[in-house]
């Protein structure tokens, strides 16, 4: 059975059921109109060049500023959380005339063991940009679910508000969905107040018809995002991968009336890819999804590139490095 993407949902959801879970078994996506979908929007010209800057920083916005290193330490948490609060020169703002609008970055994003620096470090800033937390063993998931539960009440009780979980991909792979309902049920409960954001791994679950039911499953299960990749998979944030489960959450919010954010991560750098994901969610979802509530970028070095696009359109020129120091 070969659905095209418009007729995808039959059945109500509400709770998770039988019926639901028999039906989510035998989706399929059809992938060559997804790869279709997706040469047609990428072929698309983004954004018109007298918008350019207003949508370069309407992304910055968007972005979780990430740093995800074995080798982070509190002070370059200070110096990405500084970053977060000041996400672009104040003189290119002001000459834009935008140095009142409290720009800053969606949130920051870090391992568990760095969230009390960043708590710490945004505080001294005086401002209230979310501390999102990667937990469950991110990035392979491949701890015991005890202590991957355990992981998320700890970067709770440290200050983390947003918390961005794997799942086990054989669950998805072994097509055991109701497992990975409880798995994720069980994540958002340990997260209690704190927003759920489930990574997919999408580049590990072998299919777009996986990308699309584990979608749903992790929306059923109470996710407030469903979030592409780790950026430590080798493959990254796709655009076919996106409009799948960008069709999942619309699908989704058809039926039970909720918004589900949506976050790309992983080799996003350029300031013109986050133009083209920025028209890629006006164009599958409509403008109602472009807030930093129902979009994310997950990325460490883009704001740097945003920046140096800004100082350009500023300046007419391109920033020599030391113009735009630290990113
Ligand atoms: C993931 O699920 C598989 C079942 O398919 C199970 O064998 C494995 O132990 C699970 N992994 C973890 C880390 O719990
Ligand atoms: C995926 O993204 C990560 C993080 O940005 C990057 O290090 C890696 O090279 C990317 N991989 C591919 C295949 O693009």
């Amino acid at each position: 059975m070969s659905l095209p993407l418009a007729d995808f949902i039959l059945y109500p959801f509400a709770v998770i059921n039988h019926n639901y879970l028999s039906w989510i078994s035998k989706v399929q996506v059809n992938h060559p109109a997804v790869l279709r979908r997706a040469q047609q929007v990428q072929a698309r010209r983004t954004v018109k060049k007298e918008w350019q800057a207003a949508w370069l920083l309407k992304a910055v916005t968007f972005i979780d500023l990430t740093t995800l290193s074995g080798d982070d330490t509190s002070s370059n948490v200070q110096r990405l959380c500084y970053k977060a609060k000041y996400p672009i020169r104040e003189d290119l703002l002001k000459a834009l005339n935008m140095h009142d609008k409290d720009i800053t970055t969606a949130a920051v994003c870090v391992y568990p063991a760095r969230v009390c620096d960043a708590v710490r470090a945004l505080k001294a800033a005086g401002c209230n940009i979310p501390v999102a937390s990667v937990a469950t063993g991110f990035p392979a998931g491949q701890t015991h679910l005890k202590t991957r539960l355990e992981e998320i009440r700890l970067a709770v009780e440290d200050g983390a508000s947003e918390i961005d979980v794997v799942i086990n991909r054989s669950l998805v792979l072994t097509g055991q969905w109701e497992a990975l309902y409880d798995e994720i049920r069980q994540f958002r409960k340990a997260c209690g107040e704190a927003h759920l954001k489930t990574i997919l791994a999408t580049g590990e679950l072998g299919s777009l018809t996986n990308v699309y039911k584990a979608s749903m499953i992790a929306m059923m299960a109470g996710s407030d995002f469903i979030k592409t990749s780790t950026g430590k998979e080798t493959v990254n944030a796709t655009f076919p991968v996106a409009i799948v489960m960008l069709r999942a959450i619309r699908d989704f919010f058809w039926k039970t009336g909720n918004k589900i954010g949506f976050k790309p991560a992983g080799g996003i750098r350029s300031a013109k890819d986050a133009l083209a994901w920025l028209s890629l969610i006006k164009e599958e979802l409509g403008d109602e999804w472009l807030k930093p509530e129902l979009f994310r970028i997950g990325a460490s070095t883009l704001l740097s590139d945003i920046e140096r696009q800004i100082y350009h359109h500023v300046t007419g020129r391109y920033a020599a490095y030391h113009d735009l120091p630290m990113s």
